[in-house]
């Protein structure tokens, strides 16, 4: 009903009132041969996942849960942007439906009001079949959070203090996706890149970077053309640190 035209992604849109993870459903669907672009979203999820292992909190109403299956068939190294190009989505959708700008913090988390509003979680299946999960806080208030995640999540009702329809967020959020994965197949990620740098939070600041159980202060300067994060170290050095490899504070 809230759709436009789409090329792939949301042709097969699948609503479940509740389940595990919608990534967990998706994984699932990959296997049994799903259909390139379907969406899973859920009203809630009892086991949602988070990156490094964490629970991501999903209670009934109060968030959009969705996952997405893409079978780009492209090689591994051009699938390294798509957390980051989803980020990009996710800023999109939401300045559409709610008027405002998200920034992202690198690697992939877009953040409002200093707080992290919504969580990416990709992950590939042995075939290169990527599954896509986002979690966008919508309609939670402080009580809805545990006091610790209270301290670093937000929700787009608290921020703009009025309510936001998930269905238009969803449909507004199908719709960018399915450019960005059409961007992503072209290999013509110029414009997104652009819009990345524009709204990436750490850019011109300190951040404080973990690999391998050691922090170290860097400035962030660039976003490289692999959405890698270009710092200069304490000594002057300018190098890039990929996602995953290293985990960043500072906001
Ligand atoms: C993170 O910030 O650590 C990532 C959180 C990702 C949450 C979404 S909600 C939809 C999808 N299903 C899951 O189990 N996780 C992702």
């Amino acid at each position: 009903r809230f759709l436009k035209n789409t090329e792939v992604v949301g042709h097969e849109l699948i609503y479940l009132k509740e389940t595990d993870s919608t990534n967990n459903d998706v994984k699932r669907l990959a296997k049994a041969g799903g259909m390139d672009g379907t969406v899973v979203i859920a009203g809630c999820q009892t086991a949602g996942r988070g990156r490094q292992g964490r629970s991501f909190q999903s209670p009934q109403g109060k968030g959009l849960y969705l996952s997405l299956l893409l079978r780009p068939r492209l090689p591994a190294e051009r699938l390294i942007p798509v957390t980051a190009l989803a980020g990009v989505a996710v800023c999109r959708a939401v300045k559409r439906v709610c008027g405002a700008q998200l920034g992202l913090k690198w690697p992939n988390d877009p953040v409002l009001g200093g707080k992290k509003i919504c969580g990416i979680l990709t992950e590939l299946t042995a075939g290169l079949d990527v599954v896509l999960g986002i979690g966008i806080n919508v309609a939670q208030t402080s009580v809805d959070f545990s006091p610790a995640v209270a301290e670093v999540a937000t929700s787009l009702q608290m921020e703009l203090g009025r309510a936001v329809s998930k269905a238009e967020l969803a449909a507004a959020l199908i719709e960018e996706l399915d450019q960005m994965y059409a961007a992503l197949r072209a290999g013509d990620l110029a414009g997104d890149l652009a819009f990345y740098r524009k709204v990436c939070v750490n850019l011109g600041r300190t951040v404080r970077l973990l690999s391998d159980g050691v922090w170290e202060t860097a400035d962030a300067v660039d976003i490289d053309e692999e959405f890698g994060l270009v710092v200069r170290d304490a000594r002057g050095r300018m190098r890039t640190v990929r996602s995953g490899e290293v985990s960043v504070r500072g906001l």
